[in-house]
């Protein structure tokens, strides 16, 4: 039998960008008890690995500082901090349960003097401009209707020649990867989510939400046109995942 008390969210493309902000303020508001665990486990612990590999491409040169967009319970920022032992990093998002999370994490590890969350919007950054060395966003921009004004706003709180990073799971290219892609999003996530969460309509939400994200090739177009130079893409895990580095000009 069904659990009637579900959630159903509309669909992405059927979403004004009202809806869907809404949408995502609800659904990560749900999923932070297991948030963590799922992140793990749906990923095959790939997503651990994926932002290790983002940090180690970081360049501090001049503030010392990384700002983390929409940081959930806080991963990329946790793992920037405990990898380059001189930074100070802030974590963002506009989910208050979310960087509450993160703040106890950071609490438990010991990294509370060096990392700060606040809570904002990542397409009106509370921040002053050439602020940050880096700025990253880690599975966050897929969830922003308005991803233009996203990247310039981290153009803008970053120092010249500084760095916007981007980590974003992308549908995979190629006939049977993109099968198995699809018929692991619609029919076993869901389903593991079910078992696992008491909203499972977010994991739905969350396979939607990437089926509809742009290509990598149209998302470093996209970032070309924030103003970024030298904008690269690197394909993760067979494509699964890209990360996306671009310079602010002006250095
Ligand atoms: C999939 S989670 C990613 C969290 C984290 N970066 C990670 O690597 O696990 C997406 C996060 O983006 C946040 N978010 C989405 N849109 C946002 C916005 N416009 N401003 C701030 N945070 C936002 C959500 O609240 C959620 O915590």
């Amino acid at each position: 039998m069904g659990n009637q008390s579900e959630t159903h969210y509309p669909l992405v493309k059927e979403a004004t960008d009202a809806e869907r902000i809404g949408m995502v303020k609800d659904i990560f508001k749900t999923i932070i008890p297991r948030y963590d665990f799922l992140n793990h486990f749906l990923s095959f612990r790939r997503d651990i690995a994926w932002r290790r590999l983002a940090v180690r491409r970081m360049r501090f040169l001049r503030t010392n500082r990384f700002l983390d967009v929409a940081c959930g319970t806080g991963d990329l920022g946790i793992e920037a901090a405990t990898h380059y032992s001189p930074i100070s990093v802030v974590g963002l998002d506009f989910v208050k349960e979310m960087t509450d999370a993160a703040a106890r994490k950071t609490q438990a590890k010991g990294l509370s003097s060096r990392i700060v969350f606040v809570n904002g919007d990542a397409t009106a950054l509370p921040f002053p401009d050439n602020n940050f060395d880096v700025a990253g966003i880690a599975f966050g921009i897929r969830n922003i209707p308005d991803r233009m004004r996203a990247l310039r706003e981290m153009m803008r709180v970053i120092v010249p020649g500084g760095q916007v990073m981007v980590l974003e799971i992308t549908p995979p290219r190629g006939a049977i990867v993109k099968g198995l892609y699809h018929f692991y999003l619609n029919r076993i996530l869901p389903r593991l989510a079910r078992a696992f969460t008491s909203n499972p309509s977010a994991y739905i939400y969350l396979a939607d939400s990437v089926m509809n994200f742009p290509s990598p090739e149209k998302f470093k177009t996209l970032m070309e046109e924030a103003g970024l130079t030298a904008v690269k893409k690197r394909a993760l895990t067979l494509g699964v995942t890209y990360l996306h580095i671009g310079i602010k000009p002006g250095l």
